[in-house]
């Protein structure tokens, strides 16, 4: 169960990271197709903040605390920190090796809740692989 506990963690770090990542890109995107990447990233943001506190009570329904600190989220998450303005085209690229980090943590998460029988937070999970298999989509998409 503890490996289960630990994973769901790590869901909560890559997706707060990717969340903030999208909204760093939305803040900062230049040039030509400004109002595009602008609008794009503001919705892949909002659609990944709204995960983050559901995530959370997921680690707490497994009575586990919550990690909600930037220390901890960086322990816990291989998505490297953007400290840098890239153009709008390697935003895109980034964030699509990303979502592919949060996939994997995802489809480990489900994994792992099939094993402990856990069937609600498999079907949360399920939803949770669907979104991010269309964020893979418009994000491979854009980076073309
Ligand atoms: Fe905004």
């Amino acid at each position: 169960m503890e490996t289960l506990v630990e994973m769901m963690k790590k869901v909560l770090a890559d997706t707060f990271a990717m969340y903030l990542k999208s909204h760093n890109y939305h803040w900062n995107v230049e040039g030509p197709n400004f109002p595009q990447y602008h609008e794009f990233f503001g919705n892949l943001y909002e659609e990944l903040y709204g995960a983050v506190d559901p995530i959370a009570e997921q680690i707490r329904a497994l009575d586990s605390y919550a990690p909600g600190s930037f220390g901890r989220f960086q322990e816990l998450t291989d998505i490297q920190d953007e400290t840098n303005v890239p153009m709008g085209t390697d935003m895109a690229r980034k964030l699509l090796s990303d979502n592919q980090i949060v996939l994997n943590t995802l489809n480990m998460a489900f994994k792992l809740a099939e094993q402990f029988d856990k069937q609600g937070l498999m079907d949360f999970l399920a939803g949770r692989i669907d979104v991010h298999n269309k964020h893979a989509w418009m994000l491979r998409s854009i980076s073309k």
